[in-house]
Protein backbone atom coordinates (compact mmCIF):
# COMPACT_ATOMS: atom_id res chain seq x y z
CA UNK A 1 0.00 0.00 0.00
CA UNK A 2 1.80 3.43 -0.53
CA UNK A 3 2.63 5.60 1.51
CA UNK A 4 0.31 8.78 0.77
CA UNK A 5 -2.42 8.21 -1.45
CA UNK A 6 -1.46 11.20 -3.32
CA UNK A 7 -3.93 14.33 -4.26
CA UNK A 8 -7.76 12.89 -3.94
CA UNK A 9 -10.53 15.13 -5.34
CA UNK A 10 -13.77 13.89 -4.22
CA UNK A 11 -17.16 15.10 -5.57
CA UNK A 12 -20.22 14.74 -3.23
CA UNK A 13 -17.52 14.36 -0.81
CA UNK A 14 -19.35 15.72 2.47
CA UNK A 15 -22.58 13.33 1.95
CA UNK A 16 -22.92 9.62 3.48
CA UNK A 17 -20.38 7.96 1.82
CA UNK A 18 -17.97 10.41 1.02
CA UNK A 19 -17.86 11.80 4.99
CA UNK A 20 -17.48 8.19 6.18
CA UNK A 21 -14.82 7.94 3.38
CA UNK A 22 -12.62 10.87 4.53
CA UNK A 23 -12.39 8.84 7.82
CA UNK A 24 -10.29 5.83 6.05
CA UNK A 25 -8.20 7.86 3.80
CA UNK A 26 -8.32 11.51 4.25
CA UNK A 27 -5.52 11.57 6.60
CA UNK A 28 -3.24 9.80 4.63
CA UNK A 29 -3.55 12.00 1.43
CA UNK A 30 -1.49 14.37 0.48
CA UNK A 31 -4.72 16.60 -0.55
CA UNK A 32 -8.54 15.70 0.11
CA UNK A 33 -10.21 18.02 -1.50
CA UNK A 34 -14.20 17.71 -1.34
CA UNK A 35 -16.49 19.65 -3.67
CA UNK A 36 -19.31 19.09 -2.51
CA UNK A 37 -22.52 22.15 -3.01
CA UNK A 38 -24.66 20.65 0.66
CA UNK A 39 -27.44 19.90 -0.85
CA UNK A 40 -29.98 21.21 1.41
CA UNK A 41 -32.25 18.43 1.01
CA UNK A 42 -29.43 16.31 2.68
CA UNK A 43 -27.81 18.59 4.33
CA UNK A 44 -30.42 20.97 5.40
CA UNK A 45 -30.13 24.78 4.95
CA UNK A 46 -27.69 25.33 7.29
CA UNK A 47 -24.56 25.66 4.71
CA UNK A 48 -22.32 24.86 7.93
CA UNK A 49 -19.13 21.93 7.00
CA UNK A 50 -20.69 18.68 8.11
CA UNK A 51 -19.68 17.53 11.44
CA UNK A 52 -19.47 14.25 9.87
CA UNK A 53 -16.41 15.43 7.40
CA UNK A 54 -12.81 14.30 9.01
CA UNK A 55 -10.52 17.83 9.90
CA UNK A 56 -8.34 17.04 7.10
CA UNK A 57 -10.28 17.34 4.34
CA UNK A 58 -10.96 20.44 2.36
CA UNK A 59 -14.07 21.87 1.48
CA UNK A 60 -14.68 23.37 -1.72
CA UNK A 61 -18.89 24.64 -1.20
CA UNK A 62 -19.67 24.11 -4.86
CA UNK A 63 -22.09 22.54 -7.69
CA UNK A 64 -20.38 20.50 -9.88
CA UNK A 65 -22.71 22.05 -12.66
CA UNK A 66 -20.59 25.05 -12.47
CA UNK A 67 -17.98 25.02 -14.42
CA UNK A 68 -16.61 27.87 -13.27
CA UNK A 69 -16.15 26.42 -9.85
CA UNK A 70 -14.87 23.30 -11.33
CA UNK A 71 -12.03 24.98 -13.33
CA UNK A 72 -10.59 26.59 -10.47
CA UNK A 73 -10.78 23.47 -8.32
CA UNK A 74 -8.70 21.37 -11.15
CA UNK A 75 -6.58 24.04 -12.05
CA UNK A 76 -5.55 24.08 -8.05
CA UNK A 77 -5.68 20.56 -7.20
CA UNK A 78 -4.94 18.36 -9.96
CA UNK A 79 -5.84 15.49 -8.87
CA UNK A 80 -4.22 12.20 -9.48
CA UNK A 81 -7.37 10.12 -8.30
CA UNK A 82 -11.17 11.63 -8.60
CA UNK A 83 -13.62 9.77 -6.73
CA UNK A 84 -16.77 11.00 -8.46
CA UNK A 85 -20.09 10.56 -5.74
CA UNK A 86 -21.80 13.78 -6.19
CA UNK A 87 -25.35 12.84 -7.06
CA UNK A 88 -29.48 13.52 -7.12
CA UNK A 89 -30.11 9.64 -5.69
CA UNK A 90 -33.74 9.94 -5.05
CA UNK A 91 -34.72 7.15 -7.02
CA UNK A 92 -38.88 7.83 -7.08
CA UNK A 93 -38.02 11.85 -6.83
CA UNK A 94 -36.07 11.29 -9.68
CA UNK A 95 -39.10 10.53 -12.73
CA UNK A 96 -40.94 14.02 -11.19
CA UNK A 97 -37.56 15.57 -11.15
CA UNK A 98 -35.82 14.25 -14.30
CA UNK A 99 -34.01 17.55 -15.37
CA UNK A 100 -32.88 18.06 -11.60
CA UNK A 101 -31.69 14.63 -11.68
CA UNK A 102 -30.00 14.55 -15.31
CA UNK A 103 -28.57 17.97 -14.83
CA UNK A 104 -26.42 17.24 -11.79
CA UNK A 105 -25.71 13.55 -12.61
CA UNK A 106 -25.05 13.78 -16.46
CA UNK A 107 -23.97 17.25 -17.13
CA UNK A 108 -22.25 18.11 -13.54
CA UNK A 109 -20.30 14.44 -14.87
CA UNK A 110 -19.45 15.88 -18.22
CA UNK A 111 -18.29 19.91 -16.69
CA UNK A 112 -16.39 17.79 -14.69
CA UNK A 113 -14.87 15.68 -17.74
CA UNK A 114 -14.38 19.40 -19.47
CA UNK A 115 -12.64 21.03 -16.86
CA UNK A 116 -9.92 18.33 -16.66
CA UNK A 117 -9.44 19.32 -20.67
CA UNK A 118 -9.49 22.62 -19.83
CA UNK A 119 -6.76 22.14 -17.39
CA UNK A 120 -5.06 19.86 -20.06
CA UNK A 121 -5.22 17.07 -16.62
CA UNK A 122 -5.46 13.30 -16.70
CA UNK A 123 -5.82 11.86 -13.15
CA UNK A 124 -4.63 8.91 -12.97
CA UNK A 125 -7.83 6.89 -11.55
CA UNK A 126 -11.24 7.60 -11.64
CA UNK A 127 -13.51 5.99 -9.12
CA UNK A 128 -17.20 6.10 -9.51
CA UNK A 129 -20.25 5.05 -6.85
CA UNK A 130 -22.91 3.76 -9.08
CA UNK A 131 -25.71 1.98 -8.11
CA UNK A 132 -27.75 -0.75 -8.76
CA UNK A 133 -30.23 1.48 -10.39
CA UNK A 134 -28.66 0.57 -13.62
CA UNK A 135 -29.98 -3.28 -13.54
CA UNK A 136 -33.20 -2.07 -13.49
CA UNK A 137 -35.45 -4.93 -12.86
CA UNK A 138 -32.50 -7.38 -13.92
CA UNK A 139 -32.77 -10.86 -15.24
CA UNK A 140 -35.43 -13.50 -14.27
CA UNK A 141 -36.03 -17.03 -14.15
CA UNK A 142 -39.34 -18.90 -15.36
CA UNK A 143 -40.56 -22.52 -13.60
CA UNK A 144 -39.39 -23.50 -17.13
CA UNK A 145 -35.53 -22.19 -17.55
CA UNK A 146 -36.78 -19.31 -19.76
CA UNK A 147 -34.53 -16.43 -18.56
CA UNK A 148 -35.82 -12.56 -19.29
CA UNK A 149 -35.62 -8.98 -18.70
CA UNK A 150 -39.11 -7.99 -17.81
CA UNK A 151 -38.01 -4.40 -17.84
CA UNK A 152 -40.39 -1.91 -15.83
CA UNK A 153 -43.63 -2.62 -14.01
CA UNK A 154 -46.46 -0.38 -15.78
CA UNK A 155 -48.35 1.90 -13.38
CA UNK A 156 -51.38 -0.10 -14.44
CA UNK A 157 -49.94 -3.50 -13.45
CA UNK A 158 -48.63 -1.75 -10.05
CA UNK A 159 -52.46 -0.42 -9.75
CA UNK A 160 -53.83 -4.24 -10.33
CA UNK A 161 -51.25 -5.24 -7.39
CA UNK A 162 -49.58 -7.49 -9.46
CA UNK A 163 -46.15 -7.00 -7.85
CA UNK A 164 -44.30 -10.02 -9.48
CA UNK A 165 -43.96 -12.10 -12.48
CA UNK A 166 -46.19 -15.07 -11.82
CA UNK A 167 -43.98 -18.81 -11.71
CA UNK A 168 -40.35 -16.52 -12.13
CA UNK A 169 -37.91 -15.69 -9.59
CA UNK A 170 -35.20 -12.77 -9.86
CA UNK A 171 -31.51 -13.61 -10.73
CA UNK A 172 -28.78 -11.97 -8.29
CA UNK A 173 -27.59 -9.33 -10.18
CA UNK A 174 -23.99 -9.48 -11.44
CA UNK A 175 -21.96 -7.40 -13.63
CA UNK A 176 -21.02 -10.05 -15.23
CA UNK A 177 -24.29 -11.44 -16.00
CA UNK A 178 -27.24 -9.30 -15.82
CA UNK A 179 -26.89 -6.60 -18.86
CA UNK A 180 -27.64 -3.00 -17.56
CA UNK A 181 -31.24 -1.66 -18.07
CA UNK A 182 -32.16 0.85 -15.62
CA UNK A 183 -36.43 1.64 -15.52
CA UNK A 184 -36.06 5.04 -13.74
CA UNK A 185 -34.66 8.09 -14.53
CA UNK A 186 -31.72 8.26 -11.50
CA UNK A 187 -30.42 4.47 -12.73
CA UNK A 188 -30.10 5.88 -16.38
CA UNK A 189 -28.44 8.86 -14.85
CA UNK A 190 -25.66 6.60 -12.77
CA UNK A 191 -25.19 4.12 -16.10
CA UNK A 192 -25.15 7.54 -17.98
CA UNK A 193 -21.80 8.37 -15.57
CA UNK A 194 -20.53 4.93 -16.63
CA UNK A 195 -20.24 5.55 -19.75
CA UNK A 196 -19.17 8.94 -20.03
CA UNK A 197 -16.30 8.89 -17.46
CA UNK A 198 -15.10 5.39 -19.72
CA UNK A 199 -15.48 7.08 -22.82
CA UNK A 200 -13.17 10.08 -21.05
CA UNK A 201 -10.77 8.07 -19.08
CA UNK A 202 -10.46 5.58 -22.45
CA UNK A 203 -8.92 7.88 -24.72
CA UNK A 204 -6.88 9.53 -22.48
CA UNK A 205 -5.27 6.54 -20.96
CA UNK A 206 -6.75 7.25 -17.47
CA UNK A 207 -9.15 4.59 -16.26
CA UNK A 208 -12.56 4.46 -14.31
CA UNK A 209 -13.08 1.82 -11.87
CA UNK A 210 -16.77 1.53 -11.40
CA UNK A 211 -18.17 0.09 -8.03
CA UNK A 212 -22.48 -0.66 -8.31
CA UNK A 213 -23.69 -0.06 -4.89
CA UNK A 214 -26.67 -1.90 -3.26
CA UNK A 215 -28.72 -0.39 -0.91
CA UNK A 216 -26.20 1.49 1.44
CA UNK A 217 -27.05 1.66 5.29
CA UNK A 218 -25.81 3.20 8.37
CA UNK A 219 -24.53 6.21 10.93
CA UNK A 220 -24.17 9.32 8.49
CA UNK A 221 -27.15 8.74 6.59
CA UNK A 222 -29.04 11.80 6.71
CA UNK A 223 -31.95 11.62 8.84
CA UNK A 224 -34.12 14.31 6.95
CA UNK A 225 -33.84 13.56 3.49
CA UNK A 226 -37.44 11.57 2.81
CA UNK A 227 -36.36 10.63 -0.43
CA UNK A 228 -33.64 8.06 0.26
CA UNK A 229 -32.14 6.01 2.92
CA UNK A 230 -35.36 3.68 3.96
CA UNK A 231 -33.36 2.01 6.92
CA UNK A 232 -32.81 5.05 8.30
CA UNK A 233 -37.03 6.14 7.75
CA UNK A 234 -37.75 2.79 8.91
CA UNK A 235 -35.64 3.05 12.40
CA UNK A 236 -36.93 6.58 13.31
CA UNK A 237 -40.58 5.72 12.64
CA UNK A 238 -40.12 2.78 15.20
CA UNK A 239 -38.07 4.31 17.30
CA UNK A 240 -41.19 7.40 17.65
CA UNK A 241 -43.38 4.31 18.32
CA UNK A 242 -45.30 4.06 15.33
CA UNK A 243 -46.18 1.28 13.31
CA UNK A 244 -43.57 0.92 9.86
CA UNK A 245 -45.74 1.07 6.78
CA UNK A 246 -44.28 -1.52 3.98
CA UNK A 247 -45.45 -1.19 0.37
CA UNK A 248 -45.89 -3.28 -2.13
CA UNK A 249 -47.17 -6.67 -0.03
CA UNK A 250 -44.06 -6.49 1.73
CA UNK A 251 -42.04 -8.92 -0.47
CA UNK A 252 -39.90 -6.42 -1.93
CA UNK A 253 -36.32 -7.30 -1.68
CA UNK A 254 -33.06 -5.61 -1.63
CA UNK A 255 -29.57 -6.54 -0.81
CA UNK A 256 -28.90 -3.80 2.92
CA UNK A 257 -24.83 -3.24 3.02
CA UNK A 258 -23.68 -1.59 5.67
CA UNK A 259 -21.77 2.25 5.07
CA UNK A 260 -18.19 0.34 6.74
CA UNK A 261 -18.83 -2.36 3.90
CA UNK A 262 -18.89 0.10 1.25
CA UNK A 263 -16.22 2.45 2.70
CA UNK A 264 -13.63 -0.52 3.11
CA UNK A 265 -14.43 -1.20 -0.56
CA UNK A 266 -13.67 2.66 -1.93
CA UNK A 267 -10.89 2.40 0.14
CA UNK A 268 -9.49 -0.91 -1.15
CA UNK A 269 -9.51 0.57 -5.07
CA UNK A 270 -8.38 4.27 -4.06
CA UNK A 271 -5.61 3.55 -2.16
CA UNK A 272 -4.32 0.29 -4.07
CA UNK A 273 -5.04 2.73 -7.23
CA UNK A 274 -7.18 -0.66 -8.42
CA UNK A 275 -7.73 -0.55 -12.23
CA UNK A 276 -10.68 -2.74 -12.23
CA UNK A 277 -11.62 -4.37 -15.85
CA UNK A 278 -15.29 -4.61 -15.16
CA UNK A 279 -17.90 -2.99 -13.05
CA UNK A 280 -18.44 -4.61 -9.36
CA UNK A 281 -21.04 -5.08 -7.49
CA UNK A 282 -20.46 -4.15 -3.59
CA UNK A 283 -23.24 -5.73 -1.25
CA UNK A 284 -23.24 -8.27 1.06
CA UNK A 285 -24.88 -10.76 -1.50
CA UNK A 286 -28.01 -11.82 0.77
CA UNK A 287 -31.52 -10.88 -0.11
CA UNK A 288 -33.77 -9.08 2.81
CA UNK A 289 -37.70 -8.85 2.06
CA UNK A 290 -38.49 -5.34 3.48
CA UNK A 291 -40.79 -6.39 5.42
CA UNK A 292 -38.09 -8.49 7.47
CA UNK A 293 -36.04 -5.63 7.80
CA UNK A 294 -38.67 -3.64 9.36
CA UNK A 295 -40.00 -6.38 11.60
CA UNK A 296 -36.00 -6.57 12.95
CA UNK A 297 -36.07 -2.80 13.80
CA UNK A 298 -39.36 -2.43 15.05
CA UNK A 299 -38.72 -5.49 17.43
CA UNK A 300 -35.58 -3.42 18.21
CA UNK A 301 -37.74 -0.79 19.39
CA UNK A 302 -40.40 -2.80 20.38
CA UNK A 303 -42.38 -0.61 18.38
CA UNK A 304 -46.03 -2.10 16.85
CA UNK A 305 -45.71 -4.40 14.07
CA UNK A 306 -44.96 -3.45 10.61
CA UNK A 307 -48.13 -3.16 8.36
CA UNK A 308 -48.38 -4.00 4.69
CA UNK A 309 -49.94 -0.97 3.23
CA UNK A 310 -50.77 -2.32 -0.84
CA UNK A 311 -49.27 1.23 -1.70
CA UNK A 312 -46.30 1.64 -4.49
CA UNK A 313 -44.19 3.72 -6.11
CA UNK A 314 -43.66 4.15 -9.97
CA UNK A 315 -39.61 3.06 -10.67
CA UNK A 316 -39.24 1.36 -7.49
CA UNK A 317 -37.53 -2.20 -8.59
CA UNK A 318 -39.07 -5.24 -7.78
CA UNK A 319 -35.95 -7.40 -6.66
CA UNK A 320 -32.70 -5.91 -5.99
CA UNK A 321 -29.60 -8.67 -4.47
CA UNK A 322 -26.31 -8.94 -6.07
CA UNK A 323 -24.31 -11.83 -6.59
CA UNK A 324 -20.38 -10.78 -5.21
CA UNK A 325 -18.34 -13.67 -6.59
CA UNK A 326 -17.39 -11.83 -9.15
CA UNK A 327 -15.98 -8.89 -6.91
CA UNK A 328 -14.44 -10.90 -4.50
CA UNK A 329 -11.94 -12.38 -7.79
CA UNK A 330 -10.95 -9.00 -8.54
CA UNK A 331 -10.33 -7.44 -4.57
CA UNK A 332 -9.21 -8.67 -1.35
CA UNK A 333 -12.70 -6.71 0.22
CA UNK A 334 -15.30 -9.19 1.42
CA UNK A 335 -18.37 -7.32 3.43
CA UNK A 336 -18.26 -7.73 7.33
CA UNK A 337 -21.65 -6.87 8.34
CA UNK A 338 -24.54 -8.62 8.95
CA UNK A 339 -28.34 -6.94 9.23
CA UNK A 340 -29.00 -7.37 12.75
CA UNK A 341 -25.23 -5.65 13.57
CA UNK A 342 -25.67 -2.77 10.80
CA UNK A 343 -29.27 -2.15 12.04
CA UNK A 344 -28.09 -1.91 15.95
CA UNK A 345 -25.16 -0.08 14.92
CA UNK A 346 -27.47 2.51 12.99
CA UNK A 347 -29.72 2.55 15.85
CA UNK A 348 -27.19 3.59 18.41
CA UNK A 349 -26.38 6.16 16.54
CA UNK A 350 -29.62 8.25 15.56
CA UNK A 351 -30.43 7.77 19.31
CA UNK A 352 -27.18 9.70 19.79
CA UNK A 353 -27.87 12.27 17.00
CA UNK A 354 -31.53 12.92 17.77
CA UNK A 355 -30.76 13.21 21.63
CA UNK A 356 -27.49 15.62 20.98
CA UNK A 357 -29.78 17.62 18.64
CA UNK A 358 -32.44 17.68 21.57
CA UNK A 359 -29.75 18.75 24.00
CA UNK A 360 -29.27 21.84 21.73
CA UNK A 361 -32.69 22.74 21.68
CA UNK A 362 -33.07 23.30 25.80
N1 LIG B 1 -26.50 5.47 -0.45
C1 LIG B 1 -26.81 4.50 -1.30
O1 LIG B 1 -27.59 3.59 -0.98
C2 LIG B 1 -26.21 4.47 -2.67
C3 LIG B 1 -26.46 3.35 -3.48
C4 LIG B 1 -25.93 3.32 -4.76
C5 LIG B 1 -25.15 4.37 -5.22
N2 LIG B 1 -24.94 5.45 -4.42
C6 LIG B 1 -24.15 6.56 -4.98
O2 LIG B 1 -23.17 6.96 -4.06
C7 LIG B 1 -22.93 8.35 -4.18
C8 LIG B 1 -22.97 9.02 -2.81
O3 LIG B 1 -24.24 8.77 -2.24
P1 LIG B 1 -24.56 9.07 -0.72
O4 LIG B 1 -25.39 7.95 -0.23
O5 LIG B 1 -23.35 9.47 0.02
O6 LIG B 1 -25.55 10.29 -0.91
P2 LIG B 1 -25.56 11.73 -0.19
O7 LIG B 1 -26.77 12.42 -0.71
O8 LIG B 1 -25.40 11.59 1.27
O9 LIG B 1 -24.25 12.40 -0.78
C9 LIG B 1 -24.21 13.01 -2.02
C10 LIG B 1 -23.48 14.31 -1.85
O10 LIG B 1 -23.48 14.96 -3.13
C11 LIG B 1 -23.71 16.31 -2.89
N3 LIG B 1 -24.28 16.90 -4.11
C12 LIG B 1 -25.52 16.72 -4.63
N4 LIG B 1 -25.68 17.45 -5.72
C13 LIG B 1 -24.50 18.10 -5.92
C14 LIG B 1 -24.06 19.02 -6.88
N5 LIG B 1 -24.86 19.45 -7.87
N6 LIG B 1 -22.80 19.50 -6.81
C15 LIG B 1 -21.98 19.10 -5.79
N7 LIG B 1 -22.36 18.24 -4.82
C16 LIG B 1 -23.61 17.75 -4.90
C17 LIG B 1 -24.68 16.39 -1.73
O11 LIG B 1 -24.65 17.64 -1.08
C18 LIG B 1 -24.17 15.26 -0.86
O12 LIG B 1 -23.25 15.72 0.09
C19 LIG B 1 -23.97 8.89 -5.16
O13 LIG B 1 -23.35 9.05 -6.41
C20 LIG B 1 -25.00 7.78 -5.25
O14 LIG B 1 -25.60 7.74 -6.52
C21 LIG B 1 -25.45 5.52 -3.16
Amino acid sequence: MPDSLGTVLVTGGAGFIGSTLSHALAPRSERWVVVDSLLPQVHGTGGERPAALHPAAELVVADVTDRTALDAVVADVRPEVIVHLAAETGTAQSLDESSRHALVNVVGTTQLLDALTAADHVPDLFVLASSRAVYGEGVWRHADGREFQPGLRTHAQLERGEWDHPGSVHLANSATTTPAAPINVYGATKLAQEHLLGAWAGSRDSHVSVLRLQNVYGPGQSLTNPYTGIVSLFSQLARAGRSIPVYEDGAITRDFVYIDDVVSALAEVVSERVRLPRPVDIGTGVRTTILDVARAIAEYHGAPAPRITGAFRDGDVRHAACDITATEELLTWRPRWDLPSGVAALQTWIADELDAGAEGLE
